[in-house]
């Protein structure tokens, strides 16, 4: 038997993907130690792999086959547009794409006027205006705290992540568009369905049974 190997994205998404691994009995005793420089663990005995990744990298690997299954946000998935199957939604880290804004550039939305959109995620804010609000705008690529941009006049709106709100709150901005709801989602490699196709399913399986047994209870 080959080993199945997995590609977490690192943080919040990692350590809830192992705790629901763990309950269909797929572990990883290694990977617990949180002081840990490993990258890569193994489970002899399941034939598993486990690496972490930053979560804009784990489809890449899953495209290439470095990994047979990821886990990851669906936006990382939009952003990077990668060939995989997108196979389980996992049910948490849920929050919203949206456009946000200070109140006041919601009529720059309403009259398709020429603005400037800062994102950490420049493919799925092309997408949002270009396909489907027909809007031509500049897009500003940004890393991070992107809240900043509309504060500092380095654009008139963001496209990002909306979880709590309070980000937004604090900043004095709002949320003027939804994109999309977002969550944690599983995916596979194409070839890896294939090739792997019992051991992968029956995975599949568990997973959906144990989050349909998870939401009958509450
Ligand atoms: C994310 C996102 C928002 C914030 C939303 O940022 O980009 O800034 O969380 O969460 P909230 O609605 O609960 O306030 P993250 O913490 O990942 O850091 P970053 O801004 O550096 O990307």
């Amino acid at each position: 038997m080959r080993y199945l190997t997995f590609a977490l994205a690192k943080g919040r998404l990692a350590k809830k993907s192992l705790e629901l691994f763990e309950q269909i009995g797929i572990t990883c005793e290694e990977m617990k130690d949180e002081k840990t420089r490993k990258l890569i663990f193994v489970n002899e005995e399941l034939k598993l792999k486990f690496f972490l990744a930053k979560a804009g990298d784990v489809p890449t690997y899953v495209e290439y086959g470095a990994a047979d299954i990821g886990v990851v946000g669906r936006d990382t998935i939009l952003e990077e547009g990668r060939n995989l199957f997108e196979v389980v939604d996992l049910g948490f880290g849920k929050c919203r794409m949206c456009v946000c804004g200070p109140v006041s550039a919601k009529e720059l939305l309403q009259h398709h006027e020429m603005i400037r959109v800062a994102s950490k995620y420049p493919n799925i804010a092309k997408d949002y205006f270009y396909n489907r609000k027909h809007q031509t705008v500049e897009i500003i690529k940004l890393n991070g705290s992107v809240e900043l941009a509309p504060i500092v006049n380095l654009s008139e709106v963001i496209v990002d992540i909306v979880e709590t709100g309070s980000t937004l709150r604090e900043n004095g901005l709002e949320v003027l568009e939804e994109i999309c709801p977002l969550s944690a989602r599983m995916v596979v490699n194409q070839v890896s369905m294939k090739m792997e196709n019992q051991r992968i399913m029956k995975l599949i399986t568990d997973i959906k049974e144990l989050l349909e047994h998870e939401n009958t209870k509450h």
